[in-house]
């Protein structure tokens, strides 16, 4: 989108020079209509520059993504840990919000999803409205495995986690293995999602 934010800046400063160009307008009043263009560049180029910082990378290809969906950071510190395992074996694996997924190219490998359930089975804040956000059919054919965080004191046990992975494997996505479901951050169920990857990228 570099082009766009050029043509802005190449429109904005031929108004500016039009500004100067018009002798029906008193000097003073010049003066104003300028300050206020410059003015409402400057804000324009601030909130350019935000947007493009909290951008994920849109063309970077990589081994793997891990997708996290959280309400309360758990799921998103299992993913960077993911992140991390992969990378000390030497792949590249990137971490992303579910509902920012449809800004990413897919990875080459595989997508990891780490998800939490809140609410009633309901999706976490990093999920909400995701479906509008990612295209399935992008990941048909391509391998995924889902890390679904809950609570068996729930009726609605890893219900969010349970959905994703059926709705990717609805829209031709190939599971590495079945979603390892998890209560209360147990950790011998996290140590089976690290063991299984580990025998699926060796
Ligand atoms: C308000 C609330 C609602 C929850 N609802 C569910 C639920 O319906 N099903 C479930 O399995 N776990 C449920 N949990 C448990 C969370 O999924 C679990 O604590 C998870 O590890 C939180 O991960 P997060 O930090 O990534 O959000 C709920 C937790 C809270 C605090």
């Amino acid at each position: 989108m570099k082009w766009a934010s050029g043509v802005l800046w190449l429109l904005l400063g031929l108004l500016l020079l039009g500004i100067w160009q018009l002798d029906a307008l008193s000097a003073e009043r010049r003066g104003w209509a300028s300050v206020a263009l410059v003015a409402y560049a400057l804000v324009l180029a601030r909130s350019l520059r935000r947007q493009r910082a909290s951008a994920p990378p849109a063309s970077d290809r990589v081994d793997y993504r891990v997708v996290y969906a959280t309400e309360t950071g758990t799921a998103r510190q299992l993913a960077q840990a993911t992140c991390k395992r992969l990378r000390k074996s030497g792949f590249s694996a990137e971490p992303v919000a579910l509902n920012q997924l449809g800004r990413v190219e897919p990875p080459d490998r595989a997508l990891l999803l780490v998800v939490s359930t809140t609410g009633n089975g309901d999706p976490p804040k990093t999920a909400v409205g995701w479906e509008a956000s990612v295209q399935l059919d992008r990941f048909a054919g391509r391998p995924f495995a889902v890390l679904a965080l809950g609570d068996r004191s729930y009726p609605r046990f890893c219900a969010f986690g349970l959905e994703v992975a059926q709705r990717f494997q609805a829209a031709g996505g190939k599971p590495l293995f079945a979603p390892v479901q998890v209560s209360q951050a147990d950790p011998r169920m996290i140590d089976l999602w690290f063991r299984q990857l580990q025998q699926e990228s060796a």
